[in-house]
């Protein structure tokens, strides 16, 4: 067996994995937990459980801070300020907070909102039902021969017209990432407002949405080593001001009488109801602990770890991979089988990987294939688990006679 030349024992610190035959390769779907995410919500409830932003006591008054201590760290791993920063419940609710409370309110009959074939359907049927409610009309970006996303295509789709540009910074199906910058700075130049939505992104790459110049940028912990149902919303401090809430309740509000309300300002007036506090405290811990590992050492695992695998698939032959990108997602098929069935039968191996049309149907339509295989790697994966995996394949292929 092959050794990657970026050493470490990662894995150890995921309880899930580390004394166990499974091999994970769906982290795009979501990431697994390491120890310390799990003690941090544990600690949490065991003894710092209070409300936030209303208890005039010492243990509220102590869990306060370290919630918005919490809302600092994300706010400086993105390069925000802190009143930038929104908890939300994850990235589909940050893209359609912004399609609802912000986008809603420019768009005009005839307006262009221009997203990529690419999109998750987070960030696609959110601009969809807004087009409709609104009269403008969604434009699409495709891929150039190679399946990266065709640039020339964006800049040639953008006029006027074009009041949203709404992209992924990662692609969930071909890993590609984009750049950012430049497509803020031509969408800019169009006075159109670029969201991003970086599900994807946040556990592999740099995130700085000073550099980018981006106006929205939402994302999940969940796929970044932290809890489930803790995300991020950043905007701009202008346009969060211009934005209003999609929910209203407790503790966003400034004043009410009996007919009407006066908003706290951003972050808070967004942040309705009891908020996800241990979700929050999970989700400053696991970026604590990607900070340790490094961003650029994750670029490199997902690099070799890519490269080994796309060597290795091509090796067994039969094998068609969707896109060029080694950023720790490979797409594929196996030819003349079908991905559910590939995956039940690696499931008999204690291989987890995601088959279907991974919330991307447009997407598939453009490859022309109903579904397809992903395989998605992070810290904890190693070539082992890659050999694995071709071992398994092979014997599918066999059984199926291909
Ligand atoms: C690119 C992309 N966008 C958005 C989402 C939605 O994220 P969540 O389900 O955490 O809201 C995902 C989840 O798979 C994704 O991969």
């Amino acid at each position: 067996m092959r050794e990657r030349s970026v050493k470490n024992n990662y894995k150890a610190d995921f309880p899930l994995l580390k004394n166990s035959d499974l091999i994970y390769l769906d982290s795009a779907a979501t990431s697994q937990k390491p120890q310390c995410v799990i003690d941090a919500v544990t600690n949490y409830y065991q003894s710092q459980n209070a409300n936030v932003h209303r208890a005039l006591y010492g243990l509220g008054e102590a869990t306060t801070a370290k919630y918005e201590q919490a809302r600092k760290h994300v706010a400086d791993f993105i390069n925000a300020n802190q009143d930038e920063v929104i908890f939300t419940k994850g990235t589909t609710q940050g893209l359609n907070w912004v399609a609802n409370g912000f986008a809603q309110s420019i768009l005009k009959p005839g307006d262009e909102i221009l997203i990529s074939i690419e999109e998750h359907h987070s960030n696609l049927v959110p601009w969809q039902i807004i087009a409709k409610k609104t009269g403008a009309k969604l434009v699409y970006v495709y891929l150039t021969p190679n399946l990266e996303f065709d640039y020339d295509d964006y800049e040639a789709k953008l006029n006027s017209k074009t009041k949203i540009v709404a992209l992924h910074h990662m692609s969930n199906v071909l890993g590609n990432i984009l750049d950012l910058s430049k497509i803020a700075k031509l969408a800019h130049s169009f006075g159109a407002y670029l969201v991003v939505d970086g599900a994807q992104a946040a556990a592999h790459t740099e995130i700085d949405v000073q550099k980018f110049d981006c106006d929205f940028y939402a994302f999940s912990g969940h796929k970044m080593l932290g809890p489930m149902g803790i995300g991020v919303l950043f905007g701009k401090k202008n346009l969060l001001n211009q934005m209003t809430p999609v929910e209203y309740g407790g503790e966003m509000i400034s004043e009410v009488s009996q007919q009407s309300v006066s908003f706290k300002s951003a972050p808070l007036k967004f942040e309705a109801g009891t908020q996800n506090v241990a979700g929050a405290i999970g989700l400053d811990t696991a970026i604590n602990y990607l900070k340790q590992v490094g961003i650029s050492n994750v670029k490199a695992l997902d690099y070799e770890l890519c490269k080994y695998a796309r060597s290795r698939l091509e090796e067994i032959g039969g094998v068609s991979i969707y896109g060029e990108a080694n950023n720790g997602i490979i797409s594929f098929n196996l030819d003349g089988i079908h991905p559910h069935d590939v995956v039940s039968f690696l499931d008999v191996d204690k291989l987890c990987l995601r088959a279907g049309h991974h919330c991307a149907e447009p997407l598939m339509n453009y490859l022309k294939i109903p579904a397809c295989l992903r395989a998605s790697f992070y810290i904890y994966n190693d070539f082992s688990d890659i050999d694995t995996l071709v071992k398994s394949l092979s014997k599918i292929k066999e059984f199926f006679g291909k």
